[in-house]
């Protein structure tokens, strides 16, 4: 069967940074203070990857776009019931429940380092956009920033659940896909896509790098 490339490096490579950085930011935040300036670094980075990952969706190869990945809630209602009673239409990107899981993670992860930066123990860590909270601001930062990680944990069981799900009942290398890029072309349909499949816009990857980078940097200089 021919393989075609879907995930192409930068795709790669952020998802796993992101799993990455996710794992340690989980560990370093329940371990004690004194490894808080690694969960502050961590958390930085996080965010630089997905202020880039974010661009990317914008600017990014085929199957990264956003366009290519937001279905009408209607289509991944159906989507999710033909999953569940057999085999459901085969999508060589995201499939729109998966998709949806995309954007789920990506907008729990924006909140949990957004919180992050407003955050404090009020003794020895403040965040470095600690000093242009308000009360409410500070409240609600610790609040979401305690209690998100809990949904950000059952949101990725679910999604290597899911992955898991694909690779054992429909034998799809999904995990394989996201370490060499590629994936079979299993039908006619899809055949025409393979014109599309995803190459890597220069400009993109510039554009994307340059202003997470440049967002890096800024979080770095401000002290705390
Ligand atoms: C902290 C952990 C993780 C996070 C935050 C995470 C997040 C994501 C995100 C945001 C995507 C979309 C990729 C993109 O379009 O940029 C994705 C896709 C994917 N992830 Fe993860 N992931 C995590 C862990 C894992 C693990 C451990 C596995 C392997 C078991 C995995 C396997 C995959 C696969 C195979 C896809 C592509 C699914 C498809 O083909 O539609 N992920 N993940």
């Amino acid at each position: 069967m021919k393989k075609v490339l879907v995930w192409d490096w930068p795709v790669r490579v952020m998802h796993w940074l992101m799993a990455i950085l996710f794992s340690g930011l989980i560990i370093t935040g329940n371990i004690n203070a004194d490894v808080m300036d690694w969960h502050f670094y961590m958390g930085y980075g996080l965010s630089a990857v997905i202020v880039a990952r974010v661009l990317y969706g914008l600017v990014g190869s085929r199957f990264a776009r956003f366009t290519q990945f937001i279905y009408h809630p209607i289509d991944t209602f159906k989507y999710l019931k033909t999953l569940l009673t057999g085999r459901g239409k085969h999508y060589l990107g995201h499939n729109p429940v998966g998709g949806l899981m995309v954007i789920a993670l990506l907008i729990a992860m924006t909140i949990q380092w957004l919180t992050g930066l407003f955050n404090s123990d009020e003794v020895f860590w403040f965040g470095p956009f600690y000093n242009w909270g308000t009360d409410y601001i500070w409240e609600m930062s610790a609040s979401l920033h305690r209690q998100l990680p809990d949904v950000l944990l059952i949101l990725i069981a679910l999604h290597i659940l899911a992955v898991l799900y694909h690779e054992v009942r429909f034998k799809e290398r999904l995990i394989g896909s996201m370490i060499h890029g590629k994936k079979p072309i299993q039908n006619s349909a899809e055949h025409q896509q393979e014109e599309g499949e995803a190459r890597t816009p220069r400009v993109g990857v510039i554009i994307s790098l340059l202003l997470s980078l440049a967002w890096l940097a800024w979080l770095w200089s401000i002290p705390f």
